[in-house]
């Protein structure tokens, strides 16, 4: 069975989502870089072991990353989640799990990329926003896309609103990317896309708003 490791920074429901759902995995450890996420205390409720590598003890990333490596390793993952994981990772510790690493992203990326996705999708006044999975590579929320869930922008949305119909889809992706992760059914090109081994769905298209 694929090992499975979950780096968070706080609340954990992404990977909360993932300990409550059957999976074709194990999750060996939660490991974070905050004592005081929340996420830590449901995994361990979960009975997953837990680790803490602080970055406030680690004078450079690269200190940081590196022992955040060896507490990985340790564990010997098949596949690494980033799940609200609120570091940014050295070009080094990229390479070192290229095609492990995974990050969910609440945005429709290549849209997007970086901090408050939501606000910034109701100030451009998209209709159509939603959530990432993706490969992690060096170009921070860039990488081999493995699905992406859309959610309509609802004309009385608030960021909270938005953020919480998004969050919803997220707990559903992420969980889909790992069942075919851990299936063997997705595989990287060499030009740095995903292939699926299977498309559950027949082609369908997401317009909103709808025809009147
Ligand atoms: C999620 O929106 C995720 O996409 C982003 O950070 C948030 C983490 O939420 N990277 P949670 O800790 O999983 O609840």
């Amino acid at each position: 069975m694929k090992k499975v490791v979950i780096l968070i920074s706080g609340r954990g429901s992404n990977m909360q989502a993932l300990l409550k759902a059957e999976l074709p995995c194990k999750v060996v450890a939660v490991i974070s870089n905050r004592a005081d996420a929340e996420g830590l205390k449901i995994a361990q409720d979960c009975g997953i072991p837990v680790a803490v590598v602080a970055h406030t003890e680690y004078s450079s990333r690269e200190q940081f990353d590196q022992a955040l490596a060896e507490t990985i390793d340790a564990y010997q993952p098949d596949f690494l989640l980033l799940a609200g994981f609120m570091r940014i990772l050295s070009a080094a510790f990229v390479a070192r799990y290229y095609g492990k690493l995974v990050n969910i992203h609440p945005s429709l990326l290549p849209a997007y990329p970086g901090l408050n996705t939501h606000a910034r999708a109701l100030q451009d006044g998209v209709r159509i926003h939603g959530c990432t999975v993706h490969f992690v590579t060096t170009e921070l929320d860039h990488g081999p896309i493995v699905i992406q869930a859309a959610v309509p922008v609802l004309a009385d949305d608030t960021e909270q609103t938005l953020a919480a119909r998004v969050l919803r889809e997220e707990h559903r992706i992420y969980l889909q990317a790992l069942r075919w992760l851990c299936r063997g059914q997705v595989k990287l090109t060499a030009d740095g896309l995903v292939k699926l081994a299977r498309y559950k769905q027949a082609g369908f298209t997401l317009i909103y708003p709808g025809p009147e």
